[in-house]
C-alpha cells in the first residue's frame, strides 16, 4: 500500500485530499494516516495541509526498492530487488541467491557494507549512504571463460550511465577500474559459479564512489561529488546504471561479443599504454595491444611475443600512448 500511495503522490505533484487518496486505493483514512507516517519515519518529506490534503515534497536519499521500480522500464533487470541498510557484502547475499535459483536480473542493494570486498582479496570501503554498492545476478549462456566479457560490458555500462546523468567522461583500466580524469571512482568484481563448461550463473558486484567528500577518499581515489562540485542523485544514477547494462547485455546476447568490444575500446585507457601486469606473483611487461573476444587482454613484450591475460592487477608505466591497436 505504501507503494501505491507514493505512487498516487508522485503523479498528482500537488496536493491531494485524503479523501480522494482514501477513495481511490480502497484503504481507510486511519490506515492511510498509518502509512503517512511510516513514509515520512522512512524520510519521506509529505507535507499535510489543512483543507488541501497531502503533497510529497520530497524523497530521501535512500535506495529503497520502491524508488529504484519507479519507471525503471526494464525487462528483468532489478525486477526483484534485495535492500539492505547494513550488510556483510551484497556479494555474499547474491551468491547465497544464486545457489537457491533465483532469476536473472534479481539485484541485491546496500547503503552499506561492513565486508564489501574487492579483486585480489582487498576490501572495498562502502561509507553509508554516499555510494552505490550492489551485485546483480545474471545466468548468460556462456563458458566460463569468457566470463571476462561481463566485466567489460559492465565497465562500458556504468561509463554510458555517469555520461547520461552527469555529464562526466569516465574511463575504464583493464580489467575493471572506472577512472575519471586518472583517478578511481568505482570497481567491478564478477565472481562465477560455474562447472567445468557451464556458467550456472554469475555475480556481478559494483562499487562507485557517488557523494563522497573528498576527505573521505583514500589517495588516487575520486568521488563523482568531488567531480562535479554538488551532490548527484543515487536513485537516478543506480537507475540508469541498470538499464544500460541490461540494454547491453541484451545486445550482447543478440550480436556477440564484437559491439560490446567497440565500445569498450572507445571508453578504455589501457590499449596502447606499456604496462605491467601482476598475476601470480609474477609480471609481464609490454605494450596492451588489443583484448580479445573473451575479453582477455592482448600485451605485446619487447620481444614480440604476444600473450593474452585473462587476470591480473595493471600499472600504466608513464609513457606516452601509442596507437597500435586496430
Ligand atoms: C574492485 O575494484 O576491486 C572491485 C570492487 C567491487 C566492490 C563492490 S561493492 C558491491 C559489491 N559487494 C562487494 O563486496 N564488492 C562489490
Amino acid at each position: 500500500m505504501q507503494e501505491k500511495i507514493l505512487d498516487f503522490l508522485k503523479r498528482k505533484q500537488d496536493y491531494v485530499s485524503g479523501e480522494e487518496i482514501s477513495h481511490r486505493l480502497g484503504v481507510s483514512r486511519q490506515a492511510l494516516w498509518k502509512h503517512i507516517q511510516e513514509l515520512k519515519d522512512m524520510g519521506y518529506d509529505i507535507v499535510a495541509m489543512p483543507h488541501l490534503g497531502y503533497r510529497l515534497a520530497s524523497v530521501p536519499d535512500r535506495l529503497f526498492p520502491s524508488e529504484i521500480s519507479y519507471h525503471l522500464n526494464t525487462k528483468f533487470v532489478g525486477k526483484k530487488i534485495y535492500y539492505f541498510d547494513t550488510v556483510s557484502s551484497t556479494m555474499d547475499v547474491s551468491v547465497q541467491l544464486g545457489m537457491r535459483g533465483s532469476p536473472e536480473g534479481t539485484l541485491v542493494l546496500a547503503e552499506t557494507q561492513t565486508k564489501g570486498r574487492g579483486r585480489l582479496g582487498r576490501s572495498w570501503f562502502s561509507p553509508k549512504y554516499k555510494g552505490i554498492y550492489l551485485s546483480l545476478i545474471l545466468r548468460p549462456e556462456i563458458l566460463p571463460l569468457q566470463a571476462s566479457i561481463l566485466t567489460l560490458f559492465s565497465a562500458v555500462s556504468i561509463c554510458e550511465a555517469i555520461k547520461n546523468i552527469t555529464g562526466l567522461e569516465a574511463q575504464i583500466k583493464w580489467p575493471n577500474d572506472i577512472l575519471v580524469h586518472h583517478k578511481k571512482l568505482g570497481g567491478i568484481l564478477t565472481e562465477l559459479n560455474a562447472e567445468m563448461d557451464e556458467v550456472r550463473f554469475v555475480a556481478i558486484g559494483i562499487g562507485l564512489n557517488v557523494n563522497n567528500d573528498k576527505r573521505t577518499l583514500v589517495s588516487g581515489a575520486t568521488s563523482l561529488k568531488e567531480q562535479k562540485k554538488e551532490n548527484i542523485d543515487r536513485i537516478e544514477l543506480l537507475k540508469e546504471i541498470l538499464r544500460k547494462i541490461e540494454e547491453n547485455y541484451l545486445f550482447f546476447q543478440e550480436e556477440g561479443s564484437r559491439s560490446i568490444l567497440e565500445k569498450w575500446r572507445d571508453y578504455n585507457i589501457t590499449l596502447g599504454k606499456r604496462i605491467k601486469v601482476f598475476c601470480h606473483r609474477q609480471h609481464i611487461e609490454g605494450v596492451a595491444v588489443d583484448i580479445d573476444a573473451d575479453g582477455g587482454l592482448l600485451v605485446r613484450n619487447d620481444s614480440g611475443l604476444t600473450q593474452k591475460v585473462t587476470a591480473g592487477d595493471v600499472v600504466h608505466c608513464n609513457q606516452r600512448q601509442l596507437k597500435i591497436y586496430s
